[in-house]
């Protein structure tokens, strides 16, 4: 059977509208579908629509938000709600990733807000976890992860599990340049898996790695079966250079 991979670019604060649609331009042609695989591409808000537009025709490649607000409307200056995201192309979004936990102050209690409403709303849920580098040197990596998949299910109903997939970005990892040893990344998938399994999650629930993954690091790390692929901010924002990864034989 075909082993099922998740490639997932999170452009963070880059490529503008202009900018998105020159790298769709370049990626497509060189990212043909493959079977079992799957992309998705986490542009700004602003360049949603456009990706959105560029991969119609594409079932294999989604668009998704990197944010939203809890709230269905409102005088929230500068956040968006689930449907203003929805009506801009995306079905999934990230939900509690590192940045919006440690630079923005997103707490465990508004992730479970987020994956409330999106889950309402009939859209899939990336929710990320994972540790500081003073958490994990204290050993509480397991530990905190399982806090924050916690915080993040709470309002979610067994059935509804199906609609989320974890990320697992050790915070030290991520744009640092360091990342996990595959082995390392593969006890804490485990460890994650069977967290959902006791929460009721039926069947295989998706977990991908990220935190500094690159073309010379992407092979180690599918190689290992825990892995159904990867979370990846600086090495998506190259067309060419996502479009190897994308493709890395694993
Ligand atoms: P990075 O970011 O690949 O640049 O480390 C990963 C992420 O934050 O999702």
């Amino acid at each position: 059977m075909t082993r099922r991979l998740t490639f997932a670019a999170n452009w963070k604060m880059h490529l503008g509208p202009g900018q998105a649609s020159d790298y769709m331009a370049r990626f497509l042609p060189a990212a043909p579908p493959r079977d079992g695989r799957a992309l998705l591409f986490f542009p700004p808000a602003a360049s949603m629509l456009t990706v959105a537009a560029a991969v119609q025709g594409r079932s294999d490649i989604r668009t998704g938000a990197q944010n939203v607000h809890w709230e269905p409307k409102g005088a929230f200056t500068g956040e968006m709600s689930v449907g203003i995201a929805q009506e801009a192309g995306a079905s999934v979004a990230l939900v509690g990733h590192s940045e919006r936990r440690h630079v923005f102050g997103e707490t465990d209690q508004e992730t479970g807000f987020k994956v409330r409403a999106l889950l309402a709303a009939g859209m899939d849920v990336m929710l990320c976890v994972g540790e500081t580098l003073e958490q994990r040197e204290a050993g509480d990596t397991e530990e905190v992860c399982r806090r924050q998949l916690a915080a993040g299910l709470e309002y979610v109903e067994t059935l509804k599990l199906q609609q989320v997939t974890i990320a697992y970005e050790p915070v030290w990892a991520i744009g640092t340049g360091r990342n996990a040893t595959p082995e390392d990344a593969a006890a804490v998938h485990r460890s994650i898996r069977e967290a959902m399994a006791a929460r009721g999650a039926a069947g295989r629930v998706t977990v991908l790695y990220g935190g500094s993954v690159n073309a010379g690091n992407a092979a180690a790390l599918l190689a290992q079966h825990e892995l159904d692929g990867v979370l990846v901010g600086g090495a998506s924002l190259d067309p060419a250079g996502w479009a190897a990864i994308c493709g890395t034989d694993a």
